[in-house]
């Protein structure tokens, strides 16, 4: 059985850091590209209500009971859902839901590293000017360029993971409220002054209808259920990170309202990341909002390139894009050095560098599946694509499946009434995770793994 006292155990400064902290988890590449594409392909105005409705009704229960482990198990995830299924009673097998997420967190670090590298790559690029080339041709081959070179790509990946390992080995308040404090601000900010670069420009109108108009035409069932998985990776659920930052969390800290908080905030995040990208990918004649890292990584320098302050507009934009990726990076990190730590007296520096140089290795592995190693592939999907699937289509549901079963039958009414008191939405939010949410969940689970063989 793992260690989890609860003497001495660090706690969040404030509410206020807490927040910041659990947003700049929840605030990462899924919105500054997912969200913004995800929204384009599935019928701009009618998805965001969708996904609205998602996040209300099934990822905002969840955030509350992920936080809501944590502080009442005040230990590592697996021990937190160990130690409150003993005191109502039950079987401490149920860690086994606390061990998945932390085990995506563990997988998700290593991919995210390689693509937190390419945001320091390109804030390089930015600043050095590498990003204004004359010639588009040029903007876009600069990212096959630095996928085919596993020095390129691997020297980034390990600068990013220095940054990561090295917030987290200060521990809660001298490393990750450190980091926060200074980043949420800035990020919002640079958002701010991008929005506001966007709004001058001839495509912010398009941008703006193309997000908010409703077509409820190309609201399928496909896109309800891409909504509801998307609303469920956006707020990091099922990694173990919300219940790693609730184990921090003072008892006067009302849950639901912390969880209402970081949802608006993540969720105007990704409208004002999509405003801002869309808007610059309209003003250029000829673009498309292309899929996945292509848009952020390709289409969107590109687009910079023909504007006035163009260049200086693409230096903020990188510089937000590794804001949001580090102190996501940093969140996932957390549950899985808190898992260890204690351990044969392992202390959390070591516990943070022993966690950050296994990641890193998987890591460069992954990094080297888009070039020296492309010829290693299961079912056509190389390594990298594989992590990516394992963790977002099964890990993360299955996490989030065991969070939603363990609060809506498992946890005593006692229990949950010292945790929220006895307010009128008790009742019904407890409903919705017995029943609603794990039948999305498995429905979501159905529909990625036909995905999966399918297609
Ligand atoms: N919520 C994050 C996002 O939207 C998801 C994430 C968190 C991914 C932590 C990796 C690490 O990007």
């Amino acid at each position: 059985m793992e260690n989890g006292t609860t003497s001495a155990r660090a706690q969040w400064s404030n509410r206020f850091v807490f927040i910041l902290a659990a947003a700049g988890s929840a605030v990462g590449l899924g919105n500054i590209w997912k969200f913004p594409y995800v929204t384009g392909v599935n019928g701009g105005g009618a998805f965001v209500l969708a996904y609205l409705v998602c996040i209300a009704c099934i990822g905002l229960p969840l955030l509350i009971s992920e936080f809501l482990i944590g502080r009442r198990g005040a230990a590592s995830p697996s021990a937190s859902f160990a130690r409150l299924a003993r005191a109502d009673g039950h079987s401490p097998r149920w860690s086994w839901a606390g061990n998945v997420g932390i085990l995506a967190a563990f997988l998700i670090l290593s991919f995210y590293s390689v693509v937190g590298g390419w945001c320091v790559a390109y804030v390089i690029e930015a600043l050095s000017g590498g990003l204004s080339q004359s010639d588009g041709a040029a903007t876009i081959a600069l990212f096959g360029d630095l996928l085919a070179s596993p020095t390129r790509l691997v020297l980034w990946h390990t600068v990013f993971m220095l940054m990561t390992v090295i917030v987290v080995a200060g521990g809660i308040n001298r490393g990750i409220e450190r980091l926060v404090k200074v980043l949420m601000p800035a990020l919002f900010l640079l958002l701010v002054a991008l929005v506001g670069y966007a709004a001058t420009t001839p495509g912010f109108e398009q941008a703006v209808s193309f997000l908010f108009a409703p077509d409820f035409s190309s609201l399928t069932i496909r896109a309800v259920l891409v909504a509801l998985g998307h609303a469920f990776f956006t707020l990091s659920l099922g990694m173990a990170v919300m219940i790693a930052y609730g184990s921090f969390l003072r008892r006067e800290v009302s849950l639901p309202r912390a969880a209402c908080a970081i949802a608006a905030i993540d969720t105007t995040v990704a409208l004002l990341a999509g405003l801002a990208i869309f808007s610059v990918v309209f003003s250029t004649p000829g673009l498309e909002p292309a899929a996945g890292p292509g848009l952020v990584f390709q289409t969107v320098p590109l687009a910079f390139n023909d504007m006035p302050g163009g260049r200086f507009a693409s230096i903020l934009f990188f510089v937000l894009l590794l804001f949001a990726a580090w102190s996501s990076s940093v969140s996932v990190l957390e549950p899985v050095v808190e898992r260890i730590e204690g351990q044969r007296g392992l202390g959390r520096r070591r516990a943070a560098w022993l966690i950050g140089v296994v990641t890193w290795a998987i890591g460069v592995l992954c990094a080297l599946s888009f070039n020296v190693l492309s010829e290693v592939t299961l079912g056509g999907k190389g390594l990298f694509d594989l992590l990516d699937i394992l963790t977002t289509h099964i890990l993360l549901p299955l996490a989030g499946l065991g969070a939603a079963l363990f609060v809506g039958w498992r946890l005593s009414a006692a229990t949950l009434a010292d945790e929220l008191g006895h307010a009128a939405w008790i009742p019904l939010w407890r409903q919705v995770l017995r029943y609603l949410t794990p039948l999305l969940i498995a429905a979501v689970f159905l529909f990625n793994l036909r995905d999966l063989f399918f297609t």
